[in-house]
């Protein structure tokens, strides 16, 4: 895999158009990213599944339920409202909808000690990064949280999360919030034939480092549809023209995760709840896509 840190000589323009060298900008955190080849998450030799139209057809009906379930969630939800119970919502209406919740015991035999996902739907609240676990606590005036719904819908999997914001919260805490889901819309503009992950990594990256955010490094998109997570892994941060090249018929999320502070993230002993390491906010905005002939579709919206 190209990187910039390998690519790009330490005193030209650095690729994130700031006018300062190379060197006196992106090129120590670019050293320190891991390239995509090497990280942990990535799935092990397994390809991109180009989906079929009937598979499309299947696809797109069970991320229709998703956005759904996410209109039903973002209808209710509110102070004094507990995340066990969006859990029952999300849960129900699921089965009720002749679907089932992917989260649900999802990892099963994944990794030595960890315990399968024991809930129906992703509740990250505040400082938590991702797969935070529904519980008992209710969410108070001042919160921030994702709600990330899958559902399995006749074995063909939708994907999509939302953020939503309990009562008033800080000018910087919004900012967080709609930076993120601008990060996400920016990448989706760069979901077409023959553009790159990277493409769609920079564009997320560059808007976020702009507004004084970090993008989370150890959580990434992914392909999804006949799995739950399929290849590829699509970074969140990147280079121009640099990665796996996107072609028609490919289906995949974009999910960034952008946090106040610094990117550096820890997973609790619970072996899911994903945290930032220096207690800050993070949010995250997650839509299936489906890379078109000219361009793409929205899957979940
Ligand atoms: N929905 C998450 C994603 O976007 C994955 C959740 S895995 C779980 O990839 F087990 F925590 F549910
Ligand atoms: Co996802
Ligand atoms: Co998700």
């Amino acid at each position: 895999m190209k990187t910039a840190a390998n690519t790009t000589s330490r005193n030209d323009p650095c690729w994130c158009g700031s006018g300062k060298k190379y060197k006196k900008c992106h090129l120590p955190a670019d050293q320190k990213q891991v390239p995509a080849s090497k990280e942990k998450t990535k799935p092990k030799g397994r390809n991109i599944i180009l989906k079929t139209e009937e598979q499309i057809e299947g696809i797109r009906k069970s991320c229709q339920l998703t956005k759904d379930l996410l209109n039903m969630v973002e209808e209710r939800i509110g102070e004094g409202v507990t995340t066990n119970e969006i859990d029952e919502w999300v849960h129900s209406e699921t089965l009720a909808n002749g679907a089932l919740p992917a989260p649900l015991n999802y990892g099963r035999g994944q990794g030595r000690q960890r315990m399968p996902f024991p809930k129906s739907v992703c509740t990250s609240l505040n400082e938590v990064i991702c797969h935070g676990i529904p519980n008992s606590r209710s969410l108070q005036h001042g919160d921030i949280v994702n709600v990330d719904v899958t559902c399995v819908l006749n074995g063909y999997f939708g994907d999509a999360s939302r953020m939503f914001i309990i009562g008033d919260v800080p000018e910087r805490t919004r900012e967080l919030v709609d930076v993120t889901r601008e990060c996400l819309n920016l990448g989706i503009d760069q979901v077409r034939p023959q553009n790159t992950l990277g493409d769609i990594g920079n564009a997320i990256q560059v808007h976020a480092e702009k507004h004084g955010f970090s993008v989370v490094r150890d959580f990434a998109g992914h392909g999804v549809g006949i799995e739950f997570h399929e290849a590829p892994q699509v970074l969140h941060y990147g280079q121009p023209g640099v990665g796996e090249a996107l072609r028609e018929n490919m289906i995949f999320t974009i999910e960034p995760m952008i946090n106040m502070g610094g990117f550096e993230c820890k997973v609790l002993g619970d072996g899911w709840t994903a945290v930032t390491v220096d207690g800050t906010l993070s949010a995250q905005w997650e839509h299936t896509l489906l890379v078109t002939e000219n361009g793409v579709e929205v899957l979940t919206a």
